[in-house]
């Protein structure tokens, strides 16, 4: 038997970061968005535990772990039973970019081994092994438009009437997150220790217009991701001069995503960025989070 878990990338509308906490993590107030770059996981029964990673063209998966470290097959290891398994990830997210690739693997290496071996664990069972894993992944199991608190693992939906046009911009070479928040101590080293709150982001994702929601948008870790690659401003400023609504770093970077106006806007953008960056995507926000679509019997 084999099942097959589709996980969507994530960017953050909202990301306020407050000083470190004695656990070295940063205390998060943020709403995440699922956007319709997904990766796939399909877990088999297998006679040895196994892993393959694979890519659409426009991703260099040589930087994803094929052993233990990697966070499906960790995800696998919290799981109560069963193996060993076969994992095939089938990645479309940027790696090492900012948009929760790795997170979205291991929210559905967990849910494609619940349905594989029908366990059917409650829904706060799954999150809190999502958030073992990982900061990110409890939103990669929920997906839509989510506020995130704690260390972003405390995830609760919101309400957005909005349907949102990106264009993303993925960076050849990732940025590595626990450097980009080092950076932020570095530059706030008196950083408050309560997030900056997204009042305004919230009201503006329940009015469904674009041009509220692009003046709302706000990234505490956008600054330390362009002082260490600041090339990533003048993709913004160019991203922006070609019509984007706004554009920000996603998450820590150092992928870069621009809001548009409505689908031909986007498209627009997308054709002028594409003169001078390879690889110019576009997506769709807000999508469903982990779900399953397809299961097979043995052959
Ligand atoms: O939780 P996750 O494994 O995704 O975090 C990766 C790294 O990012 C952490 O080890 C930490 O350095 C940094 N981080 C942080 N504060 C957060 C989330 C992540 O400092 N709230």
């Amino acid at each position: 038997m084999s099942t097959t878990v589709r996980a969507a990338a994530k960017i953050n509308l909202h990301l306020g970061v407050g000083a470190p906490r004695e656990d070295g993590f940063h205390p998060l107030d943020t709403v995440y968005q699922a956007i319709s770059l997904y990766d796939d996981v399909t877990v088999s029964d297998a006679g040895e535990d196994t892993i393959a990673v694979s890519g659409t063209p426009h991703i260099d998966v040589s930087g994803v772990p094929t052993d233990a470290t990697n966070i499906a097959v960790r995800a696998l290891a919290e799981a109560p039973c069963g193996g060993p398994h076969h994992v095939q990830i089938t990645k479309q997210i940027p790696v090492a970019g900012g948009m929760a690739g790795g997170s979205a693997d291991g929210a559905a290496a967990l849910l494609a081994h619940d349905r594989l071996h029908d366990l059917g664990q409650p829904d706060d069972v799954l999150l809190a092994q999502a958030a073992r894993l990982g900061s990110d992944v409890p939103f990669s199991l929920v997906g839509g438009t989510a506020r995130g608190r704690g260390r972003g693992e405390v995830v609760e939906p919101i309400v957005d009437h909005g349907t949102w046009w990106w264009v993303v911009v993925p960076a050849a070479v990732g940025l590595s997150t626990p450097e980009v928040y080092r950076h932020f101590d570095r530059l706030h080293p008196d950083a408050p220790a309560q997030p900056a709150e997204p009042t305004e982001l919230l009201a503006a994702l329940a009015s469904g217009e674009p041009v509220r929601l692009a003046r709302a948008l706000h990234n505490d870790l956008q600054e330390p991701a362009i002082d260490l690659r600041p090339e990533l401003g003048d993709l913004i400023a160019l991203g922006e001069a070609e019509g984007a609504l706004r554009g920000m770093v996603s998450g820590s970077g150092p992928t870069c995503v621009f809001l548009c106006d409505s689908q031909v806007g986007s498209m627009e953008v997308v054709t002028a960025l594409s003169a001078s960056y390879d690889v110019v995507l576009s997506a769709i926000g807000p999508v469903a989070g982990a779900h399953v679509v397809s299961t097979r019997e043995a052959e």
